[in-house]
């Protein structure tokens, strides 16, 4: 299948968790949709009820995929915007003196919006750490008492732990909390189902499974959407304007203004290829090879994830810049920096890192490409 995804041939892809590639033929089929474009939801001529027809069957692909209602799926232009719309749904609710759960794992998108949340409405951000190699579960219970969000996320963009969400949502429905759930970095590798889970909110990002980008999805408990504030107002999100607003019902309710038409119609093509590879191999290929990854690179440098499609590193004494700029030279794709989560780099006490991770398409050979890298960089920072 790496016929499918022609920069393989130019460069070691390695950046997966910030955005995986997209099919060629996909790729291909979204421009040729851009040459017959028609908006959705308001034509009544042919093309444009074609064309919401076929955002509505990615809407019931999404849905079936983490088992959800179609009506509790909402496209948005990303995971940010995701958790920004859920913070702005429960905006109103949240009191003065209430308390906001969050763990130290968390990238900014489902950091922010609360951190942000509780400073405007004087509620209280608790953050949760970590123990024995996964989130303080005995902390989370205790900081959760009384509280009236619990953000987590499913998989951490940084040292790949997975927090038990199944747990986590229990732990908030029993304290009469609202429960969301960042699934940016869990959604690639799995379906999942957030009705098992108990969730009330949860939102991941179609540019990260092989999708175009500007498309995002939020998953909304039925009541929980219905209850929520509007996020954006403007078209297609009312039914009457007098004295008082009537909102459309739900998604439309959360879904103002022209969506990414044609890139929400090819995310549901994006879903069928993941589904002819098959969602069991994905999953079991990525954390092979991120095992292999792990070994490998801590053979040469000093890992901070766990074994997962997450590898990140230091190599001492050099700048992770440094280290991103030397592979780059070698045609190694990674990102360095705090890949927008700070909280866990302070929490760590280290500035920035490496970090290399894995998609399916990704070989063992890519990963021995990597290990010479950093040997070169060790070799010209003289870094053993
Ligand atoms: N998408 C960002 C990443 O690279 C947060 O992990």
């Amino acid at each position: 299948m790496r016929e499918d995804f022609p920069l393989l041939k130019e460069v070691v892809y390695l950046d997966n968790a910030a955005t995986s590639q997209m099919p060629k033929h996909l790729a291909e089929e979204l421009g040729e949709l851009y040459k017959r474009k028609a908006n959705v939801a308001r034509g009544i001529y042919k093309l444009a009820e074609e064309r919401t027809l076929e955002v509505e069957e990615t809407r019931e692909k999404v849905a079936k995929h983490i088992e959800a209602e179609s009506s509790e799926i909402i496209f948005t232009k990303n995971s940010t915007e995701g958790s920004n719309l859920i913070m702005r749904s429960l905006f109103e609710e949240v009191k003065r003196g209430d308390k906001i759960v969050v763990s130290v794992l968390e990238h900014h998108s489902n950091f922010l919006p609360w951190w942000y949340l509780a400073q405007k409405r004087g509620a209280k951000l608790e953050v949760v750490g970590l123990e024995e190699g996964n989130l303080a579960m005995g902390e989370l219970e205790r900081k959760a008492k009384g509280a009236k969000i619990v953000a987590c996320t499913a998989a951490s963009n940084v040292l790949g732990i997975e927090p038990p969400v199944e747990e986590i949502c229990k732990i908030a429905r029993e304290e009469g909390a609202v429960s969301i759930i960042d699934c940016a970095q869990y959604a690639p590798f799995r379906k999942f189902s957030v009705k098992k889970w108990g969730c009330d909110f949860a939102f991941f990002s179609a540019h990260k499974m092989c999708g175009p980008f500007g498309v995002g999805v939020v998953y909304g408990a039925r009541e929980r959407l219905e209850k929520g504030t509007p996020f954006l107002y403007g078209s297609g999100m009312v039914v009457n304007i007098s004295k008082e607003a009537e909102w459309a019902e739900v998604p439309s309710k959360f879904e103002s203004g022209t969506p990414a038409i044609q890139e929400i119609i090819i995310f549901k093509k994006c879903l069928e290829y993941l589904e002819r590879i098959g969602w069991e191999k994905i999953e079991e290929s990525c954390r092979a090879l991120g095992e292999y990854t792990h070994k490998r690179v801590s053979e040469v440098a000093e890992v901070v994830s766990i074994p997962s499609h997450i590898t990140t590193f230091n190599v001492e004494g050099v700048h992770p810049h440094d280290v991103a700029a030397i592979l780059d030279s070698e045609k190694v794709c990674v990102r360095s920096g705090h890949h927008c989560a700070l909280p866990i780099h302070q929490y760590l006490g280290v500035d920035s890192t490496v970090r290399a991770s894995v998609y399916f398409y990704n070989s063992k050979e890519d990963i021995d490409k990597l290990a010479e890298g950093i040997e070169k960089v060790k070799k010209i920072f003289k870094a053993f």
